[in-house]
């Protein structure tokens, strides 16, 4: 009933049109569209209420207002925040404006945060990384020293690594609505921004493991799968099993018969799907606490998915100095920069693969 009376209105997006109810914002009718018009998003997060408008990774360029003031907008917009209007064009990755935003943005996201990449659980998953691919910079123009923090204790199952956050908020309001519990925020301005329990709780709720699957990078990570596995050697399989407390309905990554890690399922955009307990995602890691449904879909161009197509890429005959026309930089040590490694061991001249006995506890 209530759908009749939404009026609709007609958006156009990098010249594809489409109606959609008032009150839908661009980034939403953008999703309606789907592809690659679709902006990034780091803080966004459709089932939080209240999230966006932290990031501007999702900015768009709107050339013309609506219908009945067609001017255009003076600045690029957070298209997660901003609503459509009837007759409004806007442009994604039709605008070198949007493109270039992008790219200032992602730049700055990447200020302070760490390049542990090597060393971190959310390589391979990570939003940042694939945004740095897709809109990042070769090179940092930063100079400065990036953000350090002492270390904090946030309870037996997650681990925090304030180096890497974000500030996008989605774990506060994770907290928030899904606990109801008010023990974790957002403390302090500018550079000494940080997310902490208040007064050095820990975090008890027993839906409190989603704040892991919300992080968009390494931030908060799961304990009980810490270094113990690189996510691409690692097969998602969807389950599920009768659970008195959460839906049951999870993703359980899986190396031969070893379930490693619990996670949400989670959709194209990277949302959970339906939030799962803390017994689920911790405590139940046999293949036997489970009824396996089948392989999770994984998008193609997924790191994740390197084990599950043939690789049909023609390999490269160029030297990596030939590609870029110079001999390649050294651009960080990756000790000096960690706070996981243990300076003793030199990865890259450790036997196999690394092991979580190769990093500190
Ligand atoms: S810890 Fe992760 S989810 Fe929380 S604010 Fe930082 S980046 Fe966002
Ligand atoms: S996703 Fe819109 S501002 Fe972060």
């Amino acid at each position: 009933m209530m759908s009749e009376q939404t009026p609709k209105f007609k958006v156009t997006i990098d010249n594809i049109s489409i109606e959609v109810a008032a009150g839908t914002t661009i980034l939403n009718a953008a999703r309606e569209i789907g592809g690659d018009l679709v902006p990034p998003t780091m803080c966004y997060y459709s089932k939080l209420e209240g999230s966006g408008g932290k990031c501007r990774t999702c900015l768009v360029e709107v050339s013309k207002g609506s219908e009945k003031d067609p001017r255009p907008m003076p600045k690029l917009v957070a298209s997660c925040r901003t609503t459509v209007m009837d007759g409004m064009e806007v442009k994604s990755i039709t605008s070198e404006k949007v493109l270039d935003a992008r790219k200032g943005v992602t730049e700055f996201l990447l200020l302070n945060h760490p390049l542990d990449c090597p060393v971190c659980d959310q390589a391979g998953e990570c939003d940042l990384q694939n945004l740095s691919y897709k809109h990042g910079a070769e090179c940092t123009r930063y100079e400065f020293n990036r953000r350090t923090f002492e270390k904090e204790d946030i309870g037996p199952y997650i681990q925090l690594h304030m180096t890497r956050c974000i500030l996008c908020y989605r774990c506060v309001f994770t907290a928030n609505q899904l606990t109801g519990n008010r023990e974790h925020g957002v403390l302090d301005r500018g550079d000494k921004t940080e997310i902490s329990t208040y007064i050095g709780k820990a975090l008890h709720n027993e839906f409190i493991g989603n704040v892991i699957d919300v992080c968009p990078v390494g931030a908060l990570t799961d304990k009980t799968f810490r270094f113990k596995n690189r996510v691409w050697f690692t097969k998602p399989v969807d389950a599920h099993r009768d659970c008195p407390t959460c839906s049951g309905k999870v993703r359980l990554w899986m190396r031969g018969d070893d379930v490693f890690r619990v996670t949400a399922r989670k959709d194209k955009y990277g949302e959970v799907e339906e939030w799962i307990c803390n017994d689920c995602r911790f405590h139940k890691k046999e293949t036997k606490d489970w009824v396996i449904e089948g392989p999770s879909k994984v998008d193609r161009h997924s790191v994740i998915s390197q084990g599950h197509y043939v690789n049909a890429i023609t390999p490269q005959t160029k030297l990596i100095n030939e590609v870029i026309g110079r001999n390649p930089k050294l651009l960080l040590d990756i000790h000096k920069v960690s706070d996981v490694n243990r300076p003793e061991i030199d990865l890259s001249k450790i036997e196999g693969p690394a092991h979580s006995d190769d990093f500190k506890k």
